[in-house]
């Protein structure tokens, strides 16, 4: 059976390894037949990443989109439906932090993390949700953060978006459990990926890797549909860094 599967920010990271997985499973179960739409704003990434998931059996559909922007937002979620009528599971991944001591952080860096964690995320899930809810089906995973619900240092912007991403999971699922719609939150804590930049070797060696996360968010889309994954909450074993 077809299941159209949009990931944001699908070209690195988490995202890539998501579709990746999904890809995986195509492989090894006949009767599942993804249809991976990847979507981030590098053609280049997503090119790459679609001929990957494409040896492993899936089909797959790129859409670039910079999440930001609500013009870009409504087009994606516009694309999906126009193309294939309906969406089974959306992966809301795309996401941006800034990392920096309070008193550095600007104006230009709260916009943009607000813009694309808070502003396109509630939109795309708003515009996709709606399809879903006339359905009675879909299942939709937000990748938010340890960060959701735990304050650091150098992160007060990207914790107020996680924590607000949170409160959209939250308001979300009171809708959700009326439809028949299963909502994940995934609330991971360090993984190596290029949102960290530059990172010793020493603190890679403790850092959990993008496969960690991708696993169990195909499990909990594998659970059968009457049974949801409602939190996935992955940290390095010795904690937070
Ligand atoms: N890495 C961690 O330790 C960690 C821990 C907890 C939670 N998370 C969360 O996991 C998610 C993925 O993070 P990651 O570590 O995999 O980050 P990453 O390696 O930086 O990848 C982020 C992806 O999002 C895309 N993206 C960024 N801004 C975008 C925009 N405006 N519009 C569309 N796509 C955009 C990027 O592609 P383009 O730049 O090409 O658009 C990229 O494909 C994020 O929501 C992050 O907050 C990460």
């Amino acid at each position: 059976m077809k299941h159209i599967i949009l990931i944001t920010g699908a070209g690195k990271g988490i995202g890539r390894a998501i579709a990746l997985e999904f890809a995986k499973a195509a492989k090894y179960n006949p009767d599942f037949k993804p249809v991976l739409v990847l979507s981030s704003r590098t053609r280049s990434d997503l090119d790459a990443l679609a001929r990957e998931c494409q040896a492993e059996g899936a089909e797959t559909d790129i859409i670039t989109a910079d999440l930001s922007k609500i013009d870009e937002v409504l087009q994606l979620a516009d694309h999906i439906i126009n193309r294939y009528g309906t969406i089974d599971c959306l992966v809301n991944n795309a996401g941006v932090g800034r990392f920096k001591p309070l008193e550095e952080l600007t104006e230009e860096d709260f916009d943009v993390t607000m813009n694309t964690n808070l502003k396109g995320t509630f939109f795309l899930t708003q515009a996709l949700f709606a399809s879903m809810q006339k359905r009675g089906s879909g299942h939709i995973f937000f990748i938010t953060s340890v960060a959701a619900e735990k304050a650091f240092e150098t992160s007060s912007i990207y914790s107020m978006s996680k924590f607000g991403q949170r409160g959209l999971v939250e308001a979300l699922r009171l809708h959700a459990r009326k439809c028949n719609v299963r909502i994940t939150d995934v609330m991971p804590g360090a993984v190596v990926t290029p949102m960290w930049g530059e990172v010793s070797d020493e603190m890679q060696a403790v850092m959990m890797r993008p496969e960690d996360i991708a696993t169990p968010v195909v499990q909990a889309y594998f659970q059968p549909a009457r049974t949801t994954v409602e939190e996935i909450v992955l940290r390095p074993t010795g904690g937070d860094l």
